[in-house]
């Protein structure tokens, strides 16, 4: 079984409580879509465990703007990646494996990306709202997946299975999908450690053979929000992850 984890941002108990579920499922691989860090007060623990558990872990764009120092980020995000990469830049070998990431992995018929197919980085996959987005989005497997049947995307936040029959939010009563060999779908996976679907739990998806699975892990938001405060990040990151905005 391989967990894909995406938008982790610095939030060590929803990372916590993600891997003590993967731990209980015999998780033998974990990939990671970028955004390890950003936002969250605790990127030091969080990269640990990124660079010694995860097989694959892509860079993100807060991961780029950490190395780089170039993003469009509004004022929040920026203090915040201000602040982690004074934090980071303490640990050399930790920096040196911020500098090795890579934009996009392939492997299996799969796609991995932070983004889109399009821009692995910093481009949205987003959820179809109206019949037109629909047909674009059913063009876009058709047409621009070639070489891959699924793509795992992570960026927006928010979960859902895009298919060339439609698509799919996983939601309480309906959380496993079976993806048959061939088929096209992009799989965005959501995030652990910032939700923005309205719902503060945890996410991240399974993948066993030909069964998908998307998880919600509820973890302890309130001391990841008492951290924000105490490292002087700007109060609004705290109030988005009860809220799950
Ligand atoms: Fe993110």
């Amino acid at each position: 079984m391989i967990a894909i984890l995406s938008d982790i941002h610095g939030n060590w108990e929803a990372l916590q409580a993600v891997l003590e579920v993967c731990e209980r499922l015999r998780v033998q691989r974990y990939i990671c879509l970028g955004d390890v860090i950003g936002y969250g007060p605790d990127p030091l623990a969080v990269s640990r465990v990124a660079r010694e558990r995860f097989a694959i872990s892509l860079l993100g764009n807060h991961e780029e703007a950490l190395i780089t120092g170039k993003h469009r980020f509004n004022p929040h995000a920026a203090q915040a990646i201000d602040w982690t990469r004074a934090q980071l830049k303490r640990e050399r070998e930790l920096w040196q494996w911020y500098l090795e990431r890579q934009p996009f992995a392939i492997s299996d018929q799969m796609l991995c990306v932070h983004g889109s197919i399009y821009d692995p980085v910093h481009d949205y996959v987003d959820e179809p709202e109206n019949p037109i987005e629909a047909q674009q989005m059913i063009e876009t497997l058709n047409r621009d997946f070639s070489g891959f049947d699924v793509c795992f995307a992570g960026h927006n936040h928010t979960p859902f299975l895009a298919t060339t029959v439609g698509v799919i939010v996983p939601h309480d009563g309906h959380r496993q999908f079976r993806l048959p060999k061939g088929h096209k779908a992009y799989i965005c996976v959501g995030s652990v450690g910032q939700p923005r679907d309205r719902d503060p739990r945890a996410s991240f998806a399974t993948l066993d053979g030909e069964a998908l699975t998307f998880h919600r892990v509820p973890y302890d938001v309130a001391t990841t929000q008492a951290k924000i405060l105490r490292a002087g990040l700007n109060p609004f990151l705290a109030e988005r992850l009860a809220e799950g905005i």
